[in-house]
């Protein structure tokens, strides 16, 4: 039987070129190397320039994602960005990726699911495509966390980093084993009355200012855990499939004793799960596209291996992706 499913045919990756250590963030607050790394995984973090905005990390991973899949802006008719950090509170950040790649016809918009974005917007563009909607799509993740972290607070501030990722989705049709090559699943989650424990206090319509990130770390830890264990038994359940099955998992990454927790409970050992924490921090929404850009291109992630992607954000929103490469 002939099977319509989207295919990721190539990824892409920007990291703004400054790093910062967290012994330079030492530095300037009450903090250590030592503390962020064992309870984080954190080594460092890259930090977008002044002037350099969302849609030109997102433009930067979109390009990459093209060339490496052997296509030009014209065989793109949807951009979908996942940010929770747009340029302007609008038109949407896609829009300048679009006018960036001198796209002008089909369409372009943001989701925004914080840290989770990425698979909410995977989500959508692999419903577009297995429609008939859309046969290229570029789906990417992008944040600029650094512009809406309160650089005081020491709590929050040395968790998060800038970055761009970016996926390309056409429809893959064709007979068994190429036929079950692409996205096998999505499941997306939302429960409105966590939204306290992560927040932005401003935003257009209360203060009319940008805001800074609020967060109740330990709670939020404690959901993470419970959600995202849920998540991947409902991915492996949903295929049929067990822990075991599974070739790669490319979490969020937002802690790395959470990604060690679902590792565990997959049974998977640590060279199957791809980290980039220790270098990145959490990107947000980008995290994950970054993750995958890296492992495809290390060679980790070969063809017609499983990967299962998880990711939890503010909201709460969580949710998981299984993918046949
Ligand atoms: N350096 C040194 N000390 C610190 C720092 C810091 N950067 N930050 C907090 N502390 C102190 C606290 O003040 C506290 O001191 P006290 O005991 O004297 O009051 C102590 O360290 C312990 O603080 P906790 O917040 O209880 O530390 P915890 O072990 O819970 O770790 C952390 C905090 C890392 C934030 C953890 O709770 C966490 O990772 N939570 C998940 C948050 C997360 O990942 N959010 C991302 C978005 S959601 C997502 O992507 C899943």
């Amino acid at each position: 039987m002939s099977v319509t499913r989207s295919r990721i045919v190539g990824c892409g990756a920007y990291l703004p070129e400054r790093r910062v250590t967290n012994h330079e963030l030492a530095g300037r607050l009450d903090t250590s190397d030592e503390w962020i790394r064992t309870r984080t995984g954190i080594g460092q973090r890259h930090i977008a320039a002044e002037g350099e905005k969302t849609s030109d990390l997102a433009t930067a991973a979109s390009r990459d994602a093209l060339t490496n899949a052997g296509m030009s802006p014209d065989d793109i008719d949807l951009i979908v960005l996942a940010t929770a950090t747009p340029d302007l509170t609008f038109p949407a950040s896609a829009t300048q990726v679009q006018a960036n790649l001198g796209i002008a016809h089909g369409c372009a918009f943001d989701v925004h699911a914080v840290c989770t974005g990425f698979i909410y917007a995977l989500a959508v563009a692999d419903n577009f495509v297995r429609v008939g909607q859309s046969r290229g799509a570029l789906v990417v993740g992008a944040e600029t966390f650094s512009r809406i972290l309160d650089w005081n607070d020491r709590g929050t501030c040395v968790l998060f980093g800038d970055g761009g990722g970016a996926v390309v989705l056409t429809p893959g049709e064709g007979e068994g084993d190429s036929g079950d090559r692409g996205i096998l699943s999505t499941h997306l989650h939302a429960d409105g009355r966590q939204r306290d424990m992560l927040y932005v206090d401003g935003g257009p319509s209360t203060t009319q200012l940008a805001g800074h990130l609020r967060m109740e770390g330990r709670d939020v830890f404690r959901h993470a855990v419970v959600n995202l264990a849920e998540a991947v038994d409902e991915a492996l359940g949903a295929n049929g499939l067990e822990g075991r099955n599974v070739d790669w998992l490319v979490p969020h990454q937002a802690n790395r004793r959470i990604i060690d927790a679902i590792a565990r409970k997959l049974e998977l050992p640590p060279e199957k799960v791809v980290m980039t924490i220790d270098r990145h921090a959490n990107t947000s929404a980008a995290s994950i596209p970054l993750a995958l850009s890296e492992a495809v291109h290390d060679g980790k992630i070969r063809r017609n291996q499983l990967v299962l992607l998880e990711a939890m954000g503010g909201g709460f929103t969580w949710g998981s992706a299984m993918v046949r490469w």
